[in-house]
């Protein structure tokens, strides 16, 4: 442990770990000291960009506040909180994959009917939703929980909209008999993550576009499946292959369909336009150890 070179630390490194009791903590700690030995090696890191990146990471702790976590969306930006996902989640082919849980879910959110109105009379293209919950062979899964979720025709989440006492454009739902969810809203917005902290320094360096994609966000629990966290992205989106976190994946794109006044779905009229989003969600089978659960 004297005379350490740049050849022989990072042995002396790992050597102090080795009485970590943890063994899954002993196998993270050494291959993040590896891991981040070889990028200083690899990069010839000088000193006065070790210091740059110290300080920004700095910067990145004293940003996050109770309702912002510049952390995680570094992880998001870095495409981190997606591979996560990714390994923690395996799909097979045919059932509903996951996207990222994003920052904006709110466990205060209403119970509400089936076929409610989440909107809360906030103004925006009228948009009905109708799903449905499957397993695999099609069969219905009844009372599920749908989470829902989504933005304004601005961008913005019922917590940034100024005077809004409640909750609105989000709700939970439950699946009927013929394991269907129904709602109406407002159509959302494309929005871009939160760029006036160090996260946003690092996209603008990169050249990189901050806006995410206009989407709905749902959850859906039902005992005996996995749960799924999810998006759903219209097809003509702009940003869908620009995502900034890195969570469009093309199950998840689905068409928005035009109407005009009149006749909507599932018995109702309207005398404005509507969008109609009408979509099936496969759940996998709870497996015998359950992944880790998004946060
Ligand atoms: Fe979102």
């Amino acid at each position: 442990m004297r005379d350490l070179t740049d050849d022989t630390i990072t042995a002396a490194v790992l050597s102090t770990m080795r009485d970590t009791k943890d063994p899954r903590l002993a196998e993270i700690l050494r291959a993040l000291v590896r891991h981040v030995h070889d990028f200083v090696r690899e990069t010839g890191l000088t000193e006065q960009e070790w210091a740059r990146g110290v300080d920004h990471l700095t910067r990145t702790g004293q940003t996050c506040t109770p309702t912002r976590q510049e952390f995680i969306l570094l992880s998001d930006v870095l495409g981190v909180t997606m591979l996560v996902d990714a390994i923690g989640h395996r799909r097979s082919a045919g059932a509903t994959q996951n996207s990222v849980l994003g920052p904006f879910f709110r466990d205060d959110r209403p119970y509400l009917h089936d076929g409610a109105d989440i909107s809360r009379g906030l103004s925006g293209t009228l948009l009905f939703f109708e799903g449905r919950v499957t397993d695999h062979h099609g069969t219905q899964v009844t009372d599920a929980q749908v989470d829902v979720w989504h933005s304004n025709a601005d961008g913005h989440y019922d917590v940034d909209v100024p005077d809004l006492s409640e909750p609105a454009m989000r709700a939970l739902l439950r699946t009927d008999g013929q394991g269907r969810f129904r709602f109406r809203s407002i159509r959302p917005a494309s929005y871009p993550i939160p760029d006036d902290g160090p996260v946003g320094e690092m996209m603008r360096a990169t050249g990189r576009s901050v806006m995410r994609p206009a989407h709905v966000h749902l959850r859906i629990v039902a005992p005996g499946f996995q749960d799924v966290t999810t998006t759903l992205f219209p097809s003509d989106d702009p940003y869908l292959d620009h995502d900034p976190v890195f969570g469009v994946k093309q199950s998840l794109v689905a068409a928005y369909q035009d109407h005009a006044a009149g006749a909507g779905p599932y018995g109702t009229t309207t005398d404005e336009p509507y969008i109609l989003l009408r979509h099936t969600f496969v759940l996998e089978p709870a497996s015998p150890t359950p992944g880790p659960r998004p946060v």
